[in-house]
């Protein structure tokens, strides 16, 4: 099928869920995805932060054979040889105790949700008072599913799924005052992402963490991190929090962990994971044989190639270069974002669509988030070179749309 046809198709077929780009990707290698023409794509998206090593890693391909060879799946009622070797180097790399599998964000998400509510209520058995109240923060993102969206801020999201979880209260990101204000013994978790994805790319700031963990330690409530997509190196440490050496009770993980293959993990310090005893959770596919030997190939391969550093190398430079482009834009008002994970501000959303898809026509894939942020996610293995390609047409973009931007590269105003 070519692409006209399969639009076609889809249109009749599939829920109508995602307005999807037409473009129609059939093969990849490294950090370029090809088209069903044979043309070349750099990809600075890797599929929102999943493809972390990029297409066609040796390491992810030889894991895969190997291990769909050997066996595929058995259920969660018996061991196979990858959960226990994941989970100790996941437990190893974030300062966690345990570690539950699963094959998504929002089941991660989900999982860490219940794990709150059920320490929550094994307490009140015990005596001491936790409420079931969630504080969530505003232009929060946690997945799709009923007490994800609960937890998530942006009401086209919500509203018309309601009711949803009960008991959510959303917070002022990083507004201190805020937190204080309604944290109370009756909220058993604070849910937040140390750097806010689609919200727009906006770093916590350590003030507030620093409150949310002290705040949790004066009653007991769970501090839960939502690394999903900051997680697993992307911001150049293994997890954003540990940027502000703050540890958070539970964290959760997914789109990179197993390099494309479908997989989510909550990890937790022994105080919460105790509120989970068997038959309390669980999942049909979790932590299967194939997902787990990918997972252990991406961490493994990630440790020998000294990934981090360079993505703090790259990051850096391609952050530097994002500066860069501001001073020479007022169009461009910010830029934020830690490691491989970056966003710049533009002043109007029409620039910020437009730009999207200027770049997607000279074959640079990116992203807008939040209407008005261009958001960089790209693979792991990016290259300064692909830095300086991706940083020259977003500059030529932004100077052949002055008039969207209502402002010359200079900084005179155009209009009004
Ligand atoms: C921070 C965060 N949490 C949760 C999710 C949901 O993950 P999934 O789409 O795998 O369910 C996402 C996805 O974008 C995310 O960025």
């Amino acid at each position: 099928m070519n692409l006209a046809s399969i639009q076609a198709a889809e249109s009749k077929l599939l829920l109508n869920t995602y307005e999807r780009n037409p473009y129609l990707f059939v093969s990849g290698k490294g950090v370029f995805l090809e088209d069903e023409k044979g043309d070349q794509y750099l990809d600075l998206l890797s599929g929102i932060g999943v493809s972390a090593l990029g297409y066609g890693h040796p390491a992810i391909d030889e894991a895969i054979a190997r291990q769909s060879a050997r066996l595929l799946h058995t259920s969660n009622l018996f061991f196979h040889q990858g959960t226990a070797e994941l989970a100790l180097r996941l437990t190893e790399i974030s300062g966690m105790d345990r570690v539950f599998f699963c094959n998504s964000g929002t089941e991660a998400w989900e999982a860490a949700l219940k794990l709150a509510r059920a320490h929550a209520t094994r307490s009140r058995e015990n005596g001491k008072h936790i409420g079931t109240k969630f504080l969530a923060m505003e232009h929060s993102f946690h997945g799709r599913t009923m007490g994800s969206v609960a937890t998530t801020h942006k009401e086209k999201y919500r509203l018309p799924f309601a009711p949803v979880m009960p008991d959510v209260e959303f917070v002022r990101f990083n507004d201190v005052a805020d937190l204080r204000a309604k944290f109370s013994d009756d909220v058993c978790g604070i849910c937040l992402e140390p750097l806010q994805g689609e919200g727009g790319i906006h770093p916590v700031s350590k003030e507030f963490f620093g409150a949310a963990r002290e705040l949790c330690d004066s009653t007991g409530a769970l501090l839960l991190a939502d690394e999903i997509q900051s997680g697993l190196g992307r911001t150049g440490r293994w997890f954003a929090y540990q940027h502000y050496g703050i540890q958070p009770d539970v964290t959760t993980l997914a789109k990179p962990i197993a390099g494309g293959i479908p997989m989510g993990a909550m990890l937790c310090v022994e105080r919460a994971a105790s509120a989970f005893t068997p038959g309390m959770h669980g999942t049909t596919f979790g932590g299967g044989p194939l997902a787990c030997a990918v997972a252990i190939a991406v961490i493994d391969t990630m440790q020998r190639e000294n990934m981090l550093t360079h993505i703090e190398e790259v990051g850096g430079l391609f952050k530097a270069r994002l500066n860069n482009l501001k001073e020479q834009h007022d169009a461009v008002t910010e830029v934020r974002g830690m490691g491989l994970m970056l966003g710049i501000e533009l002043n109007s959303a029409e620039l910020a669509k437009t730009v999207a898809a200027q770049m997607m026509e000279r074959h640079i894939i990116i992203n807008r988030t939040s209407e008005t942020v261009l958001r960089f996610l790209p693979p792991y293995i990016l290259e300064k070179e692909h830095v300086d390609t991706a940083v020259d047409a977003l500059n030529e973009i932004l100077k052949a749309n002055t008039e969207l931007a209502g402002v010359t590269p200079a900084g005179e105003k155009v209009h009004g």
